[in-house]
């Protein structure tokens, strides 16, 4: 089965079943300013898990793109990925986990025919600490799932340290346990989380992959990561929500299921890698072709194929997004940046010798996806032209990177093998080698990088380019500064209105203020009644008539999401945020400043509502 179709038939299977398939979310979030990307099926589904309406029901189900930078250093493995597809279905307080450990094994074994002699499955052991217990109820619904197939399940604890003696459901503590923090432990205040049954695939025993990894000396369980067994999905049964007093069942009981497709497909197509799969076929082609290399000539040949085809599928969806970002040195663009310059030192390492080749990868990439996300043909030549960009700007200063680090090498060498931070700087001002590129090179050559010097240096530089542009711009701002800043109030009271009036889906697409006027952009997917309009409008005037005081909290970003404050915008945010409340009316993260009481607004006039592209409204509004 080709991917695209295994893709169809998971979510044909969960229409069956009676979900309705939504399209995936951006991979930049939109209103959530905690990560700068979209890292799982679940994330733009927090707001329902905690208790909203979705638009589409209780059932839901889609293919949601996600990116997870903390992988970037395992890419070459067998397994792991920087971008990657997540099938999801969600019950929001409907089915529970009957219906999905049911179906989902319906699923593997009915219509992909994976052999169910070869699944095996961990469960939650419970935790005292937190007052929550192993999970026998899912254990029991395994026991008869499997035994429909002929198969008695047994259930062990301590397989890490026992092994799998005839197992076929571990117990797991941490492990087991699903929240975006991760272990119960490390939940903010308002995060919803919950046990989580995980499905395994075993690749064989007979594969030697426990034999030849670092985990030999370990008895072997699904859980280890020596390759053997391979994660085909998540059950995450969230019924908890973590707060002060400790975890709190959440009003509903939810599914949120999740399952890497590549993974999917990989063991579909019988393979024992992502990459042999025809989701990178064609992009390992070219690369193959490009260098006159194949892919299995050698272990590093191997891995620097991969690291370029996997970088290159990655940026092509970062970019070819609809809120996509080309390479920059900040943010989400300098994962981007990251991404194409490490493609092309691997490139060269490969014996690539052509001019602007990325593009051929990317072509093929954009070709492979496009009937599934058309944004990618839709912002091809974004895309490609960010790319030749980039790498021409990268081609320019390569050459002379590589030479000056190798003479680095040779005189650091007798420096305790350190490269010290002020010269790490220079090669990322100077070369355009991303730090992460100075470190995996140092490494290379058996050295370290003074990471903590190289932060010094680059933040002493930044403080001098922006002592620069604020004289720049201080001129321009002043004279209307006490107009916007009330605009700027009003807009988290109108946001706050919009929420209340037409529902918890509203976020924030943009703003744009003038001393005359304020511009509000927010996802609603239909026209605006007059009555909703007067009534947001009322909202307003109503907080600014209370004379609300209008304070504000330094905190870290998890506890501003602890405490459930809006995040509007997605860049920029460092470890503390500000959060301006307006008590009883509105909670939002923000830079910055406002009125000090909202009587201070005046009075608040919406002068016009319309359409601002599919699914967001505009609306003008002016202070009276
Ligand atoms: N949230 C879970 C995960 O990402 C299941 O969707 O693994």
């Amino acid at each position: 089965m080709k991917s695209k179709e295994i893709r169809q038939k998971y979510l044909d299977f969960m229409k069956s079943k009676g979900h309705v398939i939504v399209p995936s979310a951006s991979l930049i979030p939109e209103n959530d300013p905690t990560t700068l990307f979209t890292g799982s099926g679940m994330q733009p589904m927090v707001p329902y898990l905690l208790g909203e309406t979705h638009p589409d029901g209780k059932r839901i189900a889609d293919s949601q793109k996600a990116f997870r930078d903390v992988d970037i250093e395992n890419i070459g493995d067998n397994t792991h990925l920087t971008f990657f597809e997540m099938l999801g279905n969600w019950s929001f307080g409907d089915y529970f986990k009957k219906e999905q450990i049911e179906w989902i094994f319906e699923f593997w074994t009915r219509v992909l025919k994976f052999d169910p002699q070869k699944i095996y499955v961990s469960v939650y052991g419970g935790d005292a600490e937190i007052g929550i217990e192993k999970d026998s109820e899912a254990v029991e619904i395994w026991k008869k799932v499997f035994k429909k197939h002929g198969i008695e399940a047994k259930d062990l604890f301590d397989s890490q340290k026992k092994g799998m003696r005839d197992g076929r459901i571990f117990y797991y503590g941490d492990d087991n346990w699903w929240s975006r923090a991760g272990a119960p432990s490390k939940m903010p205040n308002g995060e919803p989380g919950g046990p989580d049954s995980e499905m395994f695939f075993d690749l064989g025993a007979d594969k030697k992959f426990h034999e030849n990894s670092p985990f030999k000396d370990q008895p072997c369980h699904i859980n280890c990561d020596c390759g053997r067994f391979i994660e085909i999905g998540n059950n995450v049964f969230m019924e908890f929500v973590k707060t002060q007093k400790g975890f709190e069942s959440l009003a509903k009981k939810n599914i949120d299921f999740g399952g890497g497709l590549e993974r999917i497909v990989m063991i579909s197509q019988n393979k024992d890698n992502v990459f042999d799969t025809d989701l990178f076929d064609n992009s390992m082609k070219k690369i193959e072709e490009l260098s006159g290399k194949k892919r299995y000539e050698s272990k590093e040949v191997t891995k620097a194929i991969r690291i370029i085809a996997e970088h290159l599928r990655s940026v092509t969806f970062i970019m070819g997004d609809n809120n996509g970002v080309g390479p920059s040195n900040t943010d989400q663009g300098y994962i981007v940046r990251r991404l194409i310059r490490r493609a092309i030192r691997y490139g060269r390492k490969l014996g690539i010798k052509k001019d602007l080749w990325t593009k051929e990868i990317v072509q093929k990439v954009i070709n492979d996806y496009k009937s599934v996300y058309s944004e990618l043909e839709k912002n091809k030549s974004f895309i490609l032209d960010n790319l030749n960009q980039e790498e021409k700007k990268f081609a320019k200063t390569l050459k002379k990177g590589l030479k000056k680090f190798k003479e680095i090498v040779r005189k650091e060498e007798a420096d305790n093998y350190k490269i010290n931070g002020r010269v790490a700087f220079d090669l990322y001002q100077t070369y355009g080698f991303p730090i992460e590129m100075t470190e995996e090179m140092a490494a290379e050559n058996d050295m370290e990088v003074d990471a903590k010097g190289f932060y010094k240096e680059l933040k002493r530089h930044k403080e001098l380019s922006r002592a620069g542009s604020e004289k720049k711009f201080k001129g321009g701002l002043a004279d209307n500064q006490e107009q916007t800043v009330k605009m700027h109030t009003a807009a988290h009271l109108l946001l706050a209105g919009l929420q209340k009036i037409l529902g918890g889906h509203v976020t924030q697409r943009g703003a744009n203020i003038t001393k005359d006027r304020l511009r509000f952009d927010f996802s609603h997917p239909k026209k605006i009644t007059e009555e909703e309009l007067k009534q947001v409008e009322d909202f307003v005037n109503e907080a600014i008539e209370k004379e609300i005081p209008v304070t504000m909290k330094e905190m870290s970003v998890k506890e501003a999401k602890a405490c459930q404050a809006q995040g509007v915008f997605d860049d920029r945010y460092g470890n503390k945020v500000k959060v301006y409340s307006i008590k009883g009316y509105s909670k939002e993260i923000c830079g910055g400043p406002h009125v000090k009481n909202t009587k201070k607004i005046g009075g608040f006039k919406i002068s016009k509502e319309q359409s601002s592209g599919a699914g967001v409204r505009r609306i003008k509004a002016v202070l009276i």
